[in-house]
C-alpha cells in the first residue's frame, strides 16, 4: 500500500447481499472501487451484529485492492491477531472502545497491519492528538455507528482541524457514514481522502446489474473532481 492523498472510494459491504459477498466484492472492484470497507459490529459497542474473523478471512481472496476493516467492537485487543490472520490491510479501532488506544494502535502495527483510529460524532479531534504518529488513518464518523443508510452529520470542522493536526504525516482521513455526491465535496475540500459509502454505492445495483455500482461510484468521484 503506497500513500497518497487522491480521493479513494471505499464501498462498505454492509450494504451488499450478505449471501453473496464474494461476487459483490468482485463487482464493486470491477466497477472502480479503490478500497473495500468491511464493517465489523459486535452488538455491544454498537447495537448491531455483522460478522467476525472467519467471514473476513473468507472475503480476503476476493479483495484485490485494499481490505479496510472497521472494528465497531469492544474490547479490541484480544481480536487483533485474528484480523491480521484474516488478512486485513487496514485495521481501525474506535478511540471510544477502551482506555488504551495507544496500546491498541501499537499492537495493530505490531501485527503487520496499517492502524486506523475512528472517532464517533460526539468525540473531539483532540482525542487522537497524541497518537497521530502511531496511526496510518483517522476515520471521522459522520453517523453514529451501527447501521448503514443514516443521514450525514456534518463534521467538516473536525475534518479541517484533523487535517491541520496531521500536517505532513502520511495519515489518511477517512469519512464514514452518509457519504453521497452531495456530501462528499464538503469533506474532501476539508481534507478527507478516503470516502466510505454503503447505500450510495449499492443502491439500485446488484451482481447482475453491476454497472449501476459503477455509475454510483463515478457520481461520488465526479462530485469531488474539481476540488483535487
Ligand atoms: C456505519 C458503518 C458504515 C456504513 C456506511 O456504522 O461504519 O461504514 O456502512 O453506510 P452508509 O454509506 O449507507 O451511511
Ligand atoms: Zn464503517
Amino acid at each position: 500500500m503506497t500513500f497518497d492523498r487522491r480521493v479513494k472510494i471505499a464501498p462498505s459491504i454492509l450494504s451488499a447481499d450478505f449471501a453473496d459477498f464474494g461476487r459483490e466484492i468482485q463487482a464493486i472492484e470491477a466497477q472502480g472501487a479503490d478500497w473495500v470497507h468491511v464493517d465489523v459490529m459486535d452488538g455491544h459497542f454498537v447495537p448491531n451484529l455483522t460478522f467476525g474473523p472467519p467471514a473476513v478471512k473468507a472475503f480476503r481472496p476476493h479483495v484485490k485492492t485494499v481490505m479496510d476493516v472497521h472494528l465497531m467492537i469492544s474490547p479490541v485487543d484480544p481480536y487483533i491477531q485474528a484480523y491480521a490472520d484474516a488478512g486485513a490491510d487496514v485495521l481501525t479501532a474506535h478511540v471510544e472502545a477502551g482506555p488504551h488506544i495507544h496500546r491498541t494502535l501499537q499492537a495493530i502495527r505490531g501485527a503487520g497491519m496499517k492502524a486506523g483510529v475512528a472517532l464517533n460524532p460526539g468525540t473531539p479531534a483532540e482525542a487522537v492528538a497524541h497518537v497521530l504518529d502511531l496511526c496510518d488513518l483517522v476515520c471521522v464518523m459522520t453517523v453514529n455507528p451501527g447501521f448503514g443508510g443514516q443521514s450525514f452529520i456534518d463534521m467538516t470542522a473536525k475534518v479541517r482541524q484533523l487535517r491541520s493536526m496531521i500536517g505532513d504525516r502520511p495519515v489518511h482521513i477517512e469519512i464514514d457514514g452518509g457519504v453521497t455526491p452531495e456530501t462528499a465535496p464538503k469533506v474532501v475540500e476539508a481534507g478527507a481522502d478516503v470516502l466510505v459509502a454503503g447505500s450510495a454505492v449499492f443502491k439500485g445495483g446488484s451482481v447482475s446489474k453491476p454497472e449501476v455500482y459503477g455509475e454510483n461510484i463515478r457520481a461520488i468521484r465526479l462530485s469531488c473532481d474539481t476540488l483535487v
